[in-house]
């Protein structure tokens, strides 16, 4: 027998039973036990050895410290729809498993993934009544309304739970945008940032751990930051600012979801074009200079680069990455017709996600991966 051969037996013999699949596959079979080394195979002692890859990863654990960072719970932040109607629960058919909740349907279902793990939320309000929007989002933060509603009830029910909140307008104005509008449908900034900076100091006020703008309009990061340091509360509220954030398809279901598509037009002038790499640089620089303390890129799958990116520039920062509606539907979508697994495309895609760069994953995947992890 010869050394090699010699190795490739005792690896075999080693290995854990539950890994004979896969070491089978690589073992010289028992019939070629006598197979002759070539030198295509064999590695002399003075040959170059540093095509030898295989011993770094041929167990499960190896495999594992091949990566940077694993996916643990604390990296989580689940989003959730909360509607002005107390006590409903109703399935929403562009993303599977997941509810419009009334805010006494909140702590029966969130108390048992607490204990599974769930350390963090995000709140998004979905008005349904007919009345709640006009053209400045007014019930974006009525107290009454759910976001505060929930955010009370959550930070005195679930102490645990760190609650995050997006902040926008678009669940609320009567046209859908992201902000207030001039007589000629383009967005008014600095009336936006005004309007924006109140909705996020009320959350903040109401008990938010952390408020994060999504609306995209230039100045929100410093007005936000600046209210929240005139309130006193800036040193134990973070703004987490959505810098890269991307146009395009996929927010369908989650525009479905929330009832915020817009009455005309698009959100193009806004949200940054799915080409301009530059553009999500300057945002990314200029939100950290507006005082951003978590940079967030969203979609996550598709904009990797920009992840590797906003860990580059904001390498002193959290990055979080949003694994977006579109992307949750597609998923599931891709294993019901059988392309592949679930699990295995949901823990692959969120490998992806990290390895690019993130260490907080905003998914609608979290009840699954607080099981799996
Ligand atoms: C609100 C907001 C949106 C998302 C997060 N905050 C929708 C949008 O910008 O149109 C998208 C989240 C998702 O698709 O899962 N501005
Ligand atoms: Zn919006």
């Amino acid at each position: 027998m010869s050394f090699s051969n010699l190795v490739s037996d005792l690896a075999f013999r080693d290995s854990n039973p539950d890994e004979r699949g896969s070491q089978i596959s690589h073992a010289p079979s028992r019939t070629a036990r006598s197979y002759a080394s070539t030198n295509a195979t064999s590695v002399s002692i003075s040959g170059d050895i540093s095509s030898q890859l295989h011993a770094g990863y041929s167990h499960p654990l190896s495999r594992s410290w091949q990566a940077e960072r694993q996916l643990t719970k604390d990296m989580l932040i689940y989003p959730l729809f909360i509607t002005d109607n107390p006590d409903e629960e109703t399935p929403i058919p562009a993303l599977p498993n997941q509810h419009r909740r009334g805010v006494n349907r909140l702590v029966p279902f969130l108390a048992p993934l607490v204990r599974k793990g769930l350390r963090s939320v995000m709140l998004f309000g979905v008005p349904l009544h007919p009345s709640a929007k006009d053209a400045l989002g007014t019930a974006a933060d009525d107290p009454a309304g759910p976001v505060i509603q929930a955010i009370r009830l959550l930070r005195s029910r679930l102490p645990q739970l760190y609650i995050t909140t997006d902040v926008c307008l678009c669940e609320y104005t009567s046209h859908g945008h992201c902000g207030i509008l001039r007589e000629d449908g383009t967005l008014d900034n600095a009336q936006s940032v005004d309007r924006i900076s109140d909705v996020a100091l009320a959350y903040a006020v109401a008990g938010a751990h952390c408020v994060a703008p999504s609306d995209m309009n230039d100045g929100r990061v410093r007005g936000i930051k600046l209210k929240l340091i005139e309130a006193g509360l800036a040193h134990r509220v973070l703004l987490m600012s959505y810098s890269a954030k991307f146009s395009g398809c996929l927010y369908g279901p989650f525009r479905d979801a929330a009832g915020s598509v817009p009455s005309f037009g698009d959100r193009q002038c806004y949200q940054l074009p799915p080409g301009g790499r530059g553009l999500a640089r300057r945002a990314i620089q200029r939100d950290m200079a507006e005082g951003a303390d978590i940079i967030m890129v969203k979609p996550a799958s598709s904009y990797l680069d920009i992840i590797r990116d906003a860990k580059e520039l904001a390498e002193d920062l959290p990055v979080a990455a949003y694994q977006v509606s579109g992307e949750y539907a597609m998923i599931h979508a891709g294993a019901k017709a059988g392309v592949f697994d679930l699990k295995a495309m949901v823990l692959e895609s969120t490998q992806g996600i990290l390895r690019a760069g993130a260490g907080i994953l905003l998914t609608y995947f979290v009840p699954e991966l607080l099981d799996w992890l």
